[in-house]
């Protein structure tokens, strides 16, 4: 008799973003003539940058030829991208990370729940509440936790909560914990963790010999100088963090994939009388799972550094940027309590007039033909907030503003 993975079996529902897109069909089909605008799943919508595009066309003609082809690349990714993310991700804003440290891949979202692959089945995990919700059902399927109780809590994970009460700062954990999930900025309340603290998560992480997978796919939405884009800017990280990063949400790679991890040489974790490299063991599972991102790609993300790509990728992000503000400011203005949207692309907003958040996603739908994301999709800490993505065109934010009034306003 086949066994199968039985841990599936405890997943509540569809993931997140697949049951809206559900919900939005089933919508569709009995109001066929509704145009719906889409602030619901963190999906750019704007093209590529010019630079890029021009590099991935190139690198498609080098392709062309025999004497150009390229086979299977390094599984790490290839130098030249490498090299260009240590010098401009890091090392120019003073953070030391070599390139051989950066490995390249085709997304993050892959990348966070492989990376499961190698920490052992009794590590305790913590998250916070919200949460991208990847983390925890990588973490279920894994066999990580137990069955989920009647608010979708795992048995097993240690919640953080971070709600408007704490000020969206997660306290440090009550119990030791050996997996720490953070992300910032963060997905889904687009709030921001300061210097310092970063620095009592890594000091943590050293005290109780914690690893911090940290995800940093947001970074390039970073406006204020003080908040660090990096875990590595914080003293002590390279020896307990890794770091996720994607050129989904800067280039618009979200379609195109390609984003990278890295894995310092100075985390370690001891085994028996020995140290064991976080880096070997990454590098192993690369070298037998995955054959690398596409040559075609991995050019256009390296483009993304040239001078032009880097003028048109802040362009890029000035565009959503702007959209975010537009959201923000024309909800406050409405009477709603809104947070984030200052240093990320995503609007976290209380739900009006008390509403749940599938309720509230349901008014939004039916009346205004607009979908965000319900709060409590991420976690039950998130019931009674709302999440608007800042991904779409200007015109749409706008009318989506327009929609949201009248959803709200009406009876
Ligand atoms: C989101 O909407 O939370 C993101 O698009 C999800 C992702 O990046 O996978």
């Amino acid at each position: 008799m086949v066994q199968i993975n039985e841990n599936f079996l405890k997943l509540k529902a569809g993931y997140l973003f697949p049951e809206i897109a559900r919900r939005v069909s089933e919508f569709s089909k009995g109001n066929p003539d509704a145009d719906i605008i889409r602030l619901g799943i963190g999906d750019v919508t704007e093209p590529l940058p010019l630079a890029i595009v021009n590099a991935m066309h190139e690198a498609v003609d080098e392709m062309a030829s025999r004497e150009s082809f390229h086979g299977y690349g390094p599984e790490q990714g290839y130098s030249f991208l490498r090299d260009c993310i240590a010098k401009y991700d890091y090392q120019d804003r003073g953070v030391s990370v070599a390139a051989d440290e950066i490995f390249v891949s085709d997304g993050s979202k892959c990348d966070s729940g492989n990376i499961l692959d190698i920490f052992g089945p009794g590590n305790r995990i913590a998250i916070t509440d919200p949460v991208y919700p990847v983390y925890v059902d990588t973490n279920v399927m894994a066999g990580h936790t137990g069955p989920a109780d009647d608010d979708g809590r795992y048995g097993g994970l240690v919640y953080l909560p971070v709600t408007e009460e704490n000020g969206f700062i997660p306290q440090l954990p009550s119990e030791p914990v050996d997996l720490i999930y953070l992300c910032y900025p963060n997905n889904p309340t687009g709030t921001v963790a300061t210097r310092e603290t970063l620095q009592q998560w890594v000091d943590y992480a050293k005290e109780y010999g914690s690893i911090i997978l940290f995800d940093a796919a947001y970074e390039a939405y970073i406006a204020d100088d003080d908040i660090p884009h990096s875990i590595y800017e914080i003293s002590g990280a390279r020896e307990v963090a890794v770091e996720f990063r994607s050129f989904s949400k800067n280039a618009g790679f979200t379609g195109t994939r390609c984003a990278f991890t890295v894995v310092p040489r100075d985390v370690t974790i001891p085994v028996g009388d020995e140290h064991v490299s976080l880096r070997e063991l990454w590098n192993r599972r690369q070298c037998t799972k995955f054959n690398g991102a596409s040559f075609v790609v991995q050019k256009g993300a390296a483009a993304a550094y040239s001078e032009e790509g880097r003028g048109q990728i802040r362009d890029l992000v000035n565009f959503y940027m702007t959209n975010a503000r537009l959201l923000r400011e024309g909800l406050q203005e409405l009477g709603i309590t809104v947070y984030g949207g200052e240093n990320a692309p995503y609007v976290w907003l209380k739900t009006p007039n008390g509403l749940n958040s599938w309720d509230f996603f349901d008014v939004l739908l039916s009346k205004g033909h607009l979908v965000g994301t319900p709060g409590s999709g991420f976690g039950a800490a998130g019931e009674g907030y709302f999440r608007l993505s800042a991904f779409n065109s200007r015109e749409n934010v706008e009318a989506a503003l327009e929609r949201f009034k009248l959803a709200v306003a009406g009876p």
